[in-house]
């Protein structure tokens, strides 16, 4: 299978949100969020559109990688520029077939040629430790409010960057969002029911989960 891994063009858009709609729904929550995320970062400032890319098969989009700025603070103050992505998905059809691991290998790389020490991300452990993620914690990077959260995952581009400190990772306001904004801009799309699916009394744990 051949997959090109390409920039985001403006005319991507609506079928990238398309597709993450489709990759995520009902896996986290009763339909999802994720296809607005993605649609609210396009016009943000910490927007990272250098970084952020399709996958194509056949001249078809089956996967996508958008990113964000993010920043890591020390205990002395210092503040340092990261980059963050999510949502990153692969249509259903294609998952497990090494689209995801291309976007991520592709991007890290550029990540890395631009100077950034470190991509952190809030993720399921399962999808990135294959791709060099450790926890937060073993690195003493953590939230703003002291906590380690499991799906806190940090992957050095600059090997050493974090020791000798203690960091907060800060994430950009773009992923915080009104609930209800989700309501009026899915309806742009088709109609989908949403549903329980044990995917997302696992998630409800995951996001709970610290580590000691
Ligand atoms: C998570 C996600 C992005 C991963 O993308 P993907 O293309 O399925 O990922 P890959 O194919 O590169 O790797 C996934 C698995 O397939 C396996 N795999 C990769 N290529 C393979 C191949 N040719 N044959 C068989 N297995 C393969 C990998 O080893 C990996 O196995 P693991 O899950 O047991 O570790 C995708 O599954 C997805 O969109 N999920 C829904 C949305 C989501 O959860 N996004 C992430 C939020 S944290």
């Amino acid at each position: 299978m051949n997959i090109t891994v390409r920039p985001e063009t403006q005319a991507d858009r609506l079928p990238v949100e398309e597709l993450t709609r489709e990759a995520f729904w009902n896996l986290y929550r009763p339909g999802c969020d994720e296809h607005y995320t993605t649609h609210l970062i396009r016009g943000h400032a910490d927007s990272l559109p250098d970084l952020t890319f399709v996958a194509e098969v056949g001249g078809q989009i089956v996967g996508s990688i958008v990113y964000t700025r993010s920043w890591v603070v020390n205990e002395q103050g210092q503040r340092v520029e990261t980059a963050t992505f999510g949502p990153l998905c692969v249509h259903p059809a294609w998952q497990r077939r090494g689209v995801g691991s291309a976007l991520i290998a592709h991007t890290r790389a550029l990540a890395e040629q631009k100077g950034y020490p470190a991509i952190l991300i809030l993720g399921d452990p399962h999808n990135y430790c294959r791709h060099g993620f450790r926890t937060g914690k073993d690195l003493n990077v953590g939230m703003p409010d002291g906590r380690f959260p499991l799906g806190l995952l940090v992957l050095e581009l600059q090997p050493g960057f974090f020791a000798g400190h203690r960091w907060t990772f800060h994430a950009s306001p773009v992923y915080e969002f009104d609930p209800a904004e989700v309501e009026a801009y899915d309806a742009r799309f088709p109609p989908r029911e949403k549903k329980h699916q044990p995917s997302q009394d696992l998630f409800g744990m995951l996001i709970r989960a610290v580590v000691e």
